[in-house]
């Protein structure tokens, strides 16, 4: 009996052990690329600073609230008849003046942060369309459409202006800027700058449908001089197929109805807008909205299946035979 009572005494430490250790280790996770409090902009910088005074004052109020708790829990019972004029005034000056100074404090901490916020003149505008589940990426001066991948420019304030294409989403860059919301009847404008290169991952907001959880995209921060040849290779008109494999994938694009959802620039029939615009599918990073990277195996198992992967998303399976679907991504593999 002894010895049962113990071994679960140990297995209960075990857990605990193992749950701190696991949080622990949550809380630290190298990757930052998607937290508020690891920050790459001015304007992430004055949110993650209003965070910490938020966390300060709310944390040393919560103490002594629970000290004062615990007091009258604790404290032995003093004669209660007595109401004395002393605690009327602590009642005044500790539940109604003190609060009322601290609230008003916060207000102008924020008001401040909201003012330090306001987009400044931006010479790029990128325009965003949410969709259930993946953004849509236009850059309207250069004629370019893309998905889920932002190329931005640092240190150059980026205008963005967003509109949804059914739900309510919202656009969200932990380490670059605060949330704003997609709307289906109106464009919202928000900005973006990042201080220096990198990837900082963005996510859906706002609990839009079953597959909302995988509405990630990227924005993708980088020097003045490779945005250009960014901008200028998304430029370029898509390859002619060279293989027979990759002439006969593009036949399959048109023969399958995928042309009816997706574009490819310099395909007449490819001018469907209900999903991703394909033109350069081969050079984004990953596949259904952050999902999985973007490799030939990946992008074969999206096409066979993407319910698998990605359940309630609005892309239908494929039904195509090994050779036809290795022929259909020799073709989108080449659209760099
Ligand atoms: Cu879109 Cu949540």
């Amino acid at each position: 009996m002894h010895g049962i009572s113990r071994t679960t005494t140990d297995i209960r430490r075990a857990a605990m052990l193992a749950s701190v250790v696991l949080v622990g280790h949550a809380g630290c996770h190298l990757d930052h690329s998607q937290s508020v409090l690891h920050t790459a902009s001015q304007p992430a910088a004055e949110i993650a600073h209003l965070w910490w005074i938020l966390l300060a004052v709310c944390g040393i109020v919560s103490l002594i609230v629970l000290g004062l708790l615990a007091f009258a829990v604790f404290s032995p019972q003093h004669s209660q008849q007595k109401r004395a004029p002393v605690g009327v005034r602590f009642i005044i000056v500790c539940g109604a003046i003190i609060p009322a100074v601290i609230l008003v404090c916060l207000l102008i901490a924020s008001v401040r942060t909201q003012v330090a916020l306001s987009p400044p003149e931006s010479s790029l505008t990128i325009r965003i369309v949410g969709h259930q589940f993946w953004w849509q990426v236009e850059y309207p001066e250069y004629n370019i459409d893309t998905a889920n991948e932002l190329y931005i420019p640092v240190d150059e304030p980026v205008r963005i202006e967003l509109v949804s294409a059914d739900v309510i989403h919202s656009f969200w860059v932990p380490s670059l800027q605060g949330k704003t919301d997609l709307l289906p009847d109106k464009v919202n404008v928000t900005w973006l700058s990042a201080d220096r290169p990198g990837i900082y991952r963005g996510q859906c907001a706002e609990y839009c449908g079953v597959q909302h959880a995988w509405m990630a995209f990227n924005v993708i921060a980088v020097s003045r001089d490779e945005f250009d040849r960014w901008i200028a290779g998304c430029q370029q008109p898509t390859p002619q197929p060279k293989t027979e494999s990759q002439r006969r994938g593009q036949e399959l694009f048109v023969a399958e109805k995928c042309h009816n959802c997706h574009r490819i620039r310099g395909l007449p029939e490819a001018i469907g807008n209900r999903g991703p615009d394909l033109t350069h599918i081969a050079s984004r990073k990953s596949l259904g909205a952050g999902l999985i990277p973007n490799n030939r195996g990946n992008l074969m198992g999206w096409i066979s299946n993407p319910q698998a992967l990605k359940p309630g998303n609005r892309m239908p399976a494929t039904y195509l035979d090994s050779d036809e679907l290795r022929a259909l991504t020799d073709y989108l593999q080449t659209l760099k």
